[in-house]
């Protein structure tokens, strides 16, 4: 009989949103006229169409495809040059930032470079996770055996827990003790929250001092209109000896279905073996995306690169100026009625305090029967979230007007 991985089996419950799209879909079976009211403000799926610079890339590299002179098959493991120079030089280089083309690493998407970063780091490391938390950092150091059970209140044993909440503005304060790996996400999911220049350098100095790696995840930073406010780990000096950066593309050129993200990683990140030696990791991340993956597709590769077009650039601009107006549109609805809100300005999450006496689950069902909105319970992102909903601004306009009319009617 061939054993299985016994870490899956300390994962409290499934998946936080295929258990809301479980509970979603039982209401709508149970409720069919309120079904086809329903307004899905939960996931942060994307809902505007690709940029027309996109699909011309796409039909256009499937057509190369297409013809036996400029055919391709097995393409670079780590993406094209094409692509990785685009994202260095664009994102990076032309905003001062020091990231060569060889420190850009593509994939199929940030959640699962999540997972895949541990690939190369140790197993006895103390790894550190705000709280709340983006579910899948801490689902993939469980399922890597880096932690004990789960507690009551769903806490594993082994992970050292960075409360956010409203009184530190979700940004947790420096740990007192020594951590090794630390996730920070910002803009945050779940909180919309920002971190400022300071508080980064700060942890880029804790981070120096402690000889940890902060695994940065910048998914959110085409959302950053505020110019003081970092949108790169990059931009803090000395982030390129301490940190890995996450980047992706579905949520600034809506690839959520198309697939396409990438790893920054500097060739002067170091990490100890066993025997206490400082080694770089750049050429471990090289040789894991060499040995199990042949990359991105082609055709994906050429529509990321479209994003960095001039037409690519405005279109962009234009999408994430339409999910943050309906940010603004359903913070000002839930500000109107009257409840505690947070992020939807630097971010498209809007993080909202629950009225006194009603848990986060609880606020859910009431959202789903009363206004048929579905938004995410804070409490699925960690016990601090306990006591918050998210309500998610990527929607058409006319679905974020109505949900926010819906929210202004509730009986608070
Ligand atoms: C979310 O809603 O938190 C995000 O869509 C999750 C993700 O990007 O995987």
């Amino acid at each position: 009989m061939a054993f299985l991985n016994d870490h899956y089996l300390k994962l409290k419950a499934g998946y936080l949103f295929p258990e809301i799209a479980r509970r979603v879909n039982s209401f709508m079976e149970t409720n069919p006229e309120a079904a086809k009211r329903v307004i899905r403000c939960g996931i942060g799926d994307v809902t505007e169409p690709l940029p027309g610079a996109v699909i011309a890339a796409l039909h256009k590299a499937v057509d190369e495809l297409a013809d036996r002179a400029t055919f391709r098959g097995y393409g670079p493991e780590q993406g094209y040059d094409f692509i990785r120079h685009a994202i260095a030089e664009n994102d990076y280089r032309a905003r001062g930032i020091d990231i060569a083309d060889d420190e850009i690493f593509l994939s199929d998407g940030s959640k699962c470079d999540c997972g895949h970063i541990l690939d190369v780091l140790g197993d006895d490391n103390f790894v550190a996770i705000t709280d709340p938390v983006y579910p899948v950092y801490v689902d993939t150091n469980v399922m890597a055996g880096h932690t004990g059970p789960a507690d009551e209140f769903g806490a594993f044993e082994g992970l050292i827990y960075l409360p956010c909440r409203a009184e530190n503005g979700f940004v947790p304060e420096i740990p007192k003790r020594k951590v090794d790996v630390v996730y920070l996400c910002y803009p945050n999911n779940p909180t919309g929250a920002v971190a400022t220049r300071a508080q980064l350098e700060a942890w880029v100095r804790y981070a120096e001092q402690n000889e940890a790696i902060l695994l940065f995840d910048a998914a959110y930073e085409a959302y950053v209109s505020d110019p003081e406010i970092p949108r790169s780990i990059f931009e803090i000096p000395g982030a390129r000896s301490c940190a890995v950066e996450f980047r992706s593309f579905s949520k600034n050129g809506g690839f959520t279905g198309l697939r396409c993200a990438f790893t920054v990683m500097a060739k002067e990140l170091n990490a100890r073996t066993k025997s206490g030696e400082l080694r770089p990791l750049h050429p471990l991340w090289q040789r894991r995306w060499s040995t199990k993956s042949n990359g991105v597709s082609y055709p994906v590769q050429r529509a990321a690169e479209a994003l960095y077009s001039p037409e690519g650039k405005a279109q962009v601009a234009e999408l994430i100026a339409h999910y943050m107006g309906n940010a603004a549109i359903l913070r000002q609805a839930v500000v109107d009625a009257g409840l505690e809100v947070y992020g939807g300005v630097n971010a498209p999450y809007i993080w909202v305090r629950t009225p006194e006496g009603i848990n986060s689950w609880d606020m859910f069902d009431m959202m789903l029967e009363e206004a048929n909105i579905v938004v995410t319970p804070g409490s699925g992102f960690g016990s601090n979230g306990e006591g918050y909903f998210r309500i998610s601004a990527f929607n058409s306009r006319a679905n974020a007007e109505e949900a926010a009319r819906r929210i202004r009617e509730m009986s608070w």
